[in-house]
C-alpha cells in the first residue's frame, strides 16, 4: 500500500471541508476562470474547489489519490446537477493519463504539497497544463503562527520522526523550494508569482474544540498523532494543546471562525 494513499484514505477529509467552502469558493472567485475553460484540480478531495469551478461553466477534472474522496466528490457533483465536473482517482506525482497541455488551469489547494516526490509534482501540473494557462497552488507555510502550520507543527511532535529521505511537505510553502522545483521543470523564476493569503475555517454553531475533535478523528496527520500519543499515554496533552490553539485563534463568539495563512502561487505559462 503508497502511505501517501493510506494517510489520506484513513481519515474522511470531507468532515474537515465542510468548515472550507466558503473560503474554497473565495478563492475560486479570485482566480478568474471562464466559461468552458479546462480546469484540473489537483488533490481535490470532496470538491471546494473543483464545485464551485464548475459552477463558473468550467468543465472540471478533479484528481485525488484517495478513493472515499472521489466517490464522495462525485456525489456531490451528481447532486448539484454538475455534468461537467468529475472526479478520478490519481497521484500528483504521476499523472499517468492525463494528455500534455490540457488545461488551461491546474489548481492545487493545500492538495499536491501532500504528495511525496515535489519535483514529479511540479513537473506533472507542468506537463499538463496549456501553453498560456496558469498554475494556482495553495500551500501552508511552515512554522506559520497561524492555526493549520500549529496543528501539523503539534501533530508532528507527538508522531514517531518520518522514514529517512521523506521530504515535508511543509517545503512547498518556502519561496526558495518553490522556484527550485518549477525551475527544473522548465518554468522562469520571473513566470512565477508568490502572495500571502488567508483561509478561514468556518461554522456558525461548532465550537473549537468541537472542530478540534473533527481533525481527530478524520484528518489523516492528526489522527496518527493521536494514534501514537495514546500508545505513550500523551493522548490528553496533544488533545489539550490542539483545543488551546483553536480556541486561542478563534474570532467568533458563537461557532467557529479560524484564519489560516497560506503562500498562494501562480505559474503563468
Ligand atoms: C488537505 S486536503 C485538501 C483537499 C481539497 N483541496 C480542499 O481544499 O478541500 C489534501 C488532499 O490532497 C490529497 N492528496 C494527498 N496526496 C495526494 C497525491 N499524491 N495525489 C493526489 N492527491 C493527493 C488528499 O487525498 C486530500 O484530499
Amino acid at each position: 500500500m503508497n502511505p501517501n494513499k493510506e494517510l489520506w484514505e484513513k481519515g474522511d477529509f470531507t468532515e474537515i471541508a465542510a468548515f472550507m467552502r466558503q473560503s474554497g469558493e473565495a478563492m475560486v472567485d479570485s482566480i478568474g476562470i471562464t466559461p468552458r475553460q479546462r480546469a484540473l484540480d489537483l488533490g481535490c478531495g470532496d470538491g471546494t474547489t473543483a464545485v464551485p469551478l464548475a459552477r463558473k461553466g468550467a468543465y472540471v477534472v478533479g484528481v485525488d489519490i484517495a478513493r472515499n474522496l472521489v466517490e464522495a466528490g462525485n456525489i456531490r457533483a451528481v447532486e448539484a446537477g454538475l455534468d461537467r465536473l468529475k472526479f478520478q482517482e490519481g497521484d500528483a506525482c504521476n499523472l499517468e493519463g492525463i494528455a500534455d497541455h490540457s488545461f488551461d488551469l491546474a489548481l492545487s489547494v493545500f492538495g499536491a504539497m501532500f504528495a511525496p516526490k515535489p519535483f514529479d509534482v511540479a513537473r506533472e501540473m507542468v506537463r499538463v497544463t496549456k501553453p498560456g494557462g496558469r498554475i494556482v497552488m495553495g500551500n501552508w507555510i511552515p512554522n506559520d503562527p497561524t492555526f493549520v502550520s500549529q496543528v501539523l507543527k503539534i501533530s508532528s511532535a507527538f508522531t514517531p520522526p518520518p522514514p529517512e529521505g521523506f521530504v515535508s511537505p511543509m517545503t512547498w510553502g518556502v519561496e526558495s523550494h518553490i522556484i527550485e522545483r518549477f525551475g527544473q521543470a522548465g518554468v522562469a523564476a520571473e513566470k512565477i508569482s508568490m502572495v500571502k493569503d488567508t483561509y478561514y475555517f468556518a461554522s456558525p454553531d461548532k465550537s473549537p474544540t468541537e472542530f478540534i475533535e473533527l481533525f481527530e478523528k478524520f484528518y489523516g496527520p492528526t489522527m496518527n498523532a493521536v494514534d501514537a500519543a495514546q500508545k505513550s499515554g500523551n493522548a490528553d496533552e496533544l488533545h489539550n494543546q490542539l483545543v488551546a490553539l483553536a480556541e486561542a485563534q478563534n474570532k467568533s463568539t458563537a461557532g467557529t471562525l479560524i484564519p489560516a495563512t497560506f503562500i498562494r502561487v501562480t505559474v503563468s505559462l
